[in-house]
């Protein structure tokens, strides 16, 4: 992504308008624009008070990821696979309903250590994955050397990348919780334009019910300051075709502690 796509997805997070940016910046809104609208840079000098404005810093700012963006940069360093290495049964949906009876290509948001964009590749998928861990992916890569499969590995915030190529099928599991509700829309939307007709979107979401307590573990990120409601990936689709919209609720003892977590599966076909 360029630095005027993340400066616009920036302020778009953070409900502020060029004019808004322009005034606490001392310039005109028509120079944020044009920095938006890639006609113009901004000046070096003015990189760290524009990040502090967006609540970046300068690498997030030149889209470089910020170096521990996750609590799972520490977690994957371990030698064992800290998601085990079954794949999610989203996986089999897929593979039932998009069969690899020809290369479909494949994206996998936040693939962790790899487990479920291998079991694609292994399956005749052509899969990119990325994650915001350096040492997921690294991981993520030496499963797919044993397992002899080439995966294109990258490593990317979910907050900045926006997709630049056409895939047939996108998937994610447990990521979308780092969405900023101001992101929400506008990323799926990229997701549903960046996808085949006829290809389809395999997602799910840790969403918020008012009986469930907050879980001991979460995370004191941004994107948390909202959590996600109950059916708004849902409606996020509402014009694609529905192979799967389920909402469940499961026992989880990730930290110790036990406890429960609420959450939204969606598989949708794109259909004109
Ligand atoms: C619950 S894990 C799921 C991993 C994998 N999808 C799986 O099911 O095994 C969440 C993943 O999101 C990644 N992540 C966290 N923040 C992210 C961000 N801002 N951009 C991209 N990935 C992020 C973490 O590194 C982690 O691998």
């Amino acid at each position: 992504m360029n630095i005027g796509s993340i400066i616009a997805s920036k302020r778009k997070a953070l409900g502020l308008t060029q004019q808004n940016i322009a005034e606490r910046l001392n310039i005109s809104y028509q120079a944020v624009s044009k920095w938006e609208n890639g006609s113009s840079y901004p000046d070096l000098e003015l990189l760290p008070q524009l990040a502090a404005v967006l609540d970046t810093s300068v690498d997030g700012l030149l889209g470089y990821p910020v170096n521990a963006l996750t609590i799972y940069e520490e977690r994957y360093k371990s030698e064992d696979y800290y998601w085990g290495l079954k794949p999610n049964d989203m996986c089999y949906d897929i593979m039932r309903l998009l069969p690899p009876v020809k290369p479909y290509r494949v994206l996998d948001i936040g693939c962790g250590e790899g487990k479920d964009a291998v079991f694609l590749a292994k399956n005749g998928y052509i899969v990119s994955a990325f994650d915001a861990a350096q040492s997921g992916l690294d991981k993520a890569r030496r499963l797919a050397d044993k397992s002899g499969v080439g995966i294109e590995f990258f490593r990317a915030d979910i907050r900045d990348w926006r997709p630049e190529r056409e895939y047939d099928i996108i998937y994610s599991s447990g990521v979308f919780c780092y969405l900023e509700e101001g992101l929400r829309r506008e990323f799926t939307d990229s997701l549903k334009a960046h996808t085949a007709e006829g290809g389809l979107n395999a997602l799910n979401v840790f969403v918020e019910k008012p009986f469930i307590p907050t879980p001991p573990d979460r995370e004191k990120s941004e994107s948390y300051k909202k959590g996600w409601l109950s059916g708004e990936l849902f409606m996020y689709y509402h014009n694609w075709l529905f192979h799967r919209n389920d909402e469940i609720i499961f026992d989880c003892h990730s930290s110790g502690t036990p406890h429960q977590h609420c959450m939204d599966i969606l598989i949708a076909e794109k259909r004109s």
